[in-house]
């Protein structure tokens, strides 16, 4: 598998949840928060997921991570593989150990979601232990090279969550998500929070991470500013189903939706 190959591909991927209960608690009718929604991630490539609040950008995220029990259609990882792709939507849960090592979580506040008691070099080295990937001496220096990638102290480990900056803490979680070696991150605005300066210094992380991992990203935004510039393709959700596709810089240039038309013209700086 090379470069541009997709490592994920979507099917007329669908979730939904418990509209209305019945007395007794179970579901009357369903609701669907996305519907009929196909795109592919390539390898070393960023997709942007992006649309008004509520559209269900984080549903489908979810989708990908296996915490979507309501969720039908295909996922299909690596799809270009030997073995046609694993659709991640069948997996059973003794395959999920794998796939998650693969496949990380980074979201807006992925950073204040530590474990406030833990260290921060513990919760980073966390996922090497669930994974057995390093112990004893091997794995304090794994995670003093993972904050120092991310660009912190390694010395900072010994902190605890709270102090550190909005900025940090997503550093943190960026860190406890690379040590796995995943191939695909799913990052749910985890930009939003932070004011510009801080958001642009994080982005050029994840470029650089990009650059040297070949790090695929489903890059989940509604700040189109932050997206353009930074995602290869923009993929546009609307109450649930795809309004557009296709690479960011001709998308932005000439929108063919009406829908993504009024998205840009509300950011003005593109
Ligand atoms: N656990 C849930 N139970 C019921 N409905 C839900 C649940 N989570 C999300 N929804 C609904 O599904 C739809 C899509 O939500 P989702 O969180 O995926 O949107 P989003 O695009 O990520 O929005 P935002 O930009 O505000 O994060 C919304 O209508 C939301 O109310
Ligand atoms: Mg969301």
């Amino acid at each position: 598998m090379s470069d541009g190959d997709p490592i994920l591909e979507a099917r007329s991927l669908a979730v939904r949840y418990p509209d209305q209960r019945g007395p007794l608690g179970g579901v009357r009718s369903w609701r669907r928060a996305v519907d009929d929604v196909s795109f592919v991630v390539p390898r070393g490539q960023t997709l942007a997921l992006v649309g008004e609040s509520g559209c269900g950008k984080s549903s489908t995220g979810r989708a990908i991570l296996g915490l979507q029990p309501q969720a039908s259609g295909e996922l299909l990882f690596r799809p270009a593989g030997a073995d046609g792709g694993r659709d991640l939507l069948k997996l059973p849960p003794s395959g999920w150990k794998a796939v998650r090592r693969r496949i990380a979580l980074v979201f807006q506040d992925s950073g204040s979601a530590l474990n406030p008691r833990l260290k921060v070099w513990q919760s980073v080295a966390e996922p090497l232990q669930i994974h057995r990937l390093a112990s004893g001496a091997g794995l304090r220096r794994r995670v003093d090279e993972l904050l120092e990638r991310v660009g912190l102290d390694p010395a900072s480990g010994e902190r605890y969550p709270d102090q550190f900056s909005g900025g940090q803490r997503q550093r943190i979680g960026i860190a406890r998500a690379l040590g796995t070696e995943p191939e695909l991150v799913v990052c749910d605005e985890i930009v939003s929070a932070l004011d510009v300066l801080v958001q642009r210094q994080v982005l050029e992380l994840l470029s650089g991470l990009q650059r040297e991992r070949g790090l695929s990203y489903l890059f989940i935004c509604h700040d189109l500013a932050v997206v353009s510039g930074f995602a290869q393709r923009t993929a546009v959700m609307k109450g649930g189903r795809l309004a557009e596709q296709g690479p960011t810089a001709e998308m932005f240039s000439a929108p063919k939706q009406e829908y993504t038309r009024c998205l840009l013209d509300a950011v003005p700086l593109i």
